[in-house]
């Protein structure tokens, strides 16, 4: 199908034509609106009153390549190279994870159980959404962040950069490596996902998030008993453990961690959806 004048009102229609079927059509009309935010700066309102107008050349183009892309499985993310977290714009691409809402609730308990904490460490930072988010909310903190993946800690750097915030990152395998120095306020997000759940996921998560994001190895909580081990050198006494959890693996999380013996109180806290999904433990 084609665009059938440069009009506004024909490519929200090509969007409709060529989504239609594949997203619902409330999320076709969620998508399409974020899309000619991103590109002509339009809000829904203008949408309405400006459908009459002559859209240029290469705004026609950005358009239509983002229907085409969406039409894909591509995630609008990542053909807009931007995702909001925390009320602040990350630049991404498909070498991080796509934040996720889940991801923001603990960020923002972490924020507010946290004031006057003076070390954070998130290891798995991908885009680097919770140490910015952390840094921008406790100034005075010192922000420290690791990944494995070199290409993830550059959209990391950019993200802090942008945000004017002043963050370690540093290079390291967690599964293989040690960690120098100690925190108050450890935090992970790490790949949770079982292979065999690979199945139950969209076309969008599957073809285009990294996989080095989504997938645990053989043993499914093998990320967790290595930052749970960590803890009795770097984290500080009276110090935080958050993490964020796959609802399948949860009390097993839960276990290993009360049988380290390394903490005073171990928490499993639910999302909104109410699915269990955080770990809060104390040292
Ligand atoms: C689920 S993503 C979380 C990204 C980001 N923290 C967020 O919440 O959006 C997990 C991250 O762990 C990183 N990772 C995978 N294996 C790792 C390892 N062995 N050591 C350190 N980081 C690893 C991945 O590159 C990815 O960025």
């Amino acid at each position: 199908m084609r665009v059938a004048s440069n009009k506004l009102k024909h490519i929200l229609d090509f969007f409709h034509s060529e989504l239609n079927g594949i997203y619902p059509t409330s999320e076709i009309e969620a998508m399409t609106a974020i899309a000619v935010y991103s590109v002509l700066g339009f809000s829904k309102t203008d949408m309405v009153l400006r459908a009459e107008e002559n859209l240029n050349q290469s705004d026609l183009l950005k358009l239509y390549d983002c229907a085409k892309d969406l039409k894909n499985h591509v995630p609008l993310q990542y053909i807009l190279k931007e995702a909001w977290f925390y009320n602040l714009k990350f630049y991404v691409n498909n070498n991080v994870l796509i934040p996720r809402p889940e991801t923001e609730e603990l960020v923002d308990v972490i924020i507010k159980e946290n004031k006057t904490t003076h070390s954070f460490l998130d290891i798995g930072t991908g885009s680097g959404c919770i140490p910015v988010s952390i840094k921008k909310n406790s100034s005075s903190a010192t922000v420290s962040a690791c990944d494995i993946s070199k290409a993830a800690l550059q959209v990391a750097q950019k993200n802090a950069e942008n945000h004017k915030t002043n963050i370690h990152f540093f290079e390291k395998d967690i599964l293989n490596e040690s960690i120098a120095g100690k925190f108050d306020v450890i935090i992970s997000n790490p790949p949770y996902i079982k292979k065999e759940e690979a199945a139950t996921l969209s076309k969008q998560v599957i073809e285009h998030e990294p996989h080095l994001a989504l997938f645990t190895g053989e043993d499914d909580i093998v990320f967790y008993k290595k930052i749970i081990d960590l803890c009795k050198t770097s984290l500080n006494e009276k110090g935080h453990l958050y993490f964020e959890l796959n609802p399948l693996t949860a009390n097993s999380v839960k276990d290993y961690a009360l049988n380290s013996n390394l903490f005073s109180s171990v928490e499993l806290l639910k999302d909104m959806s109410g699915n269990v999904r955080f770990l809060r433990a104390e040292k």
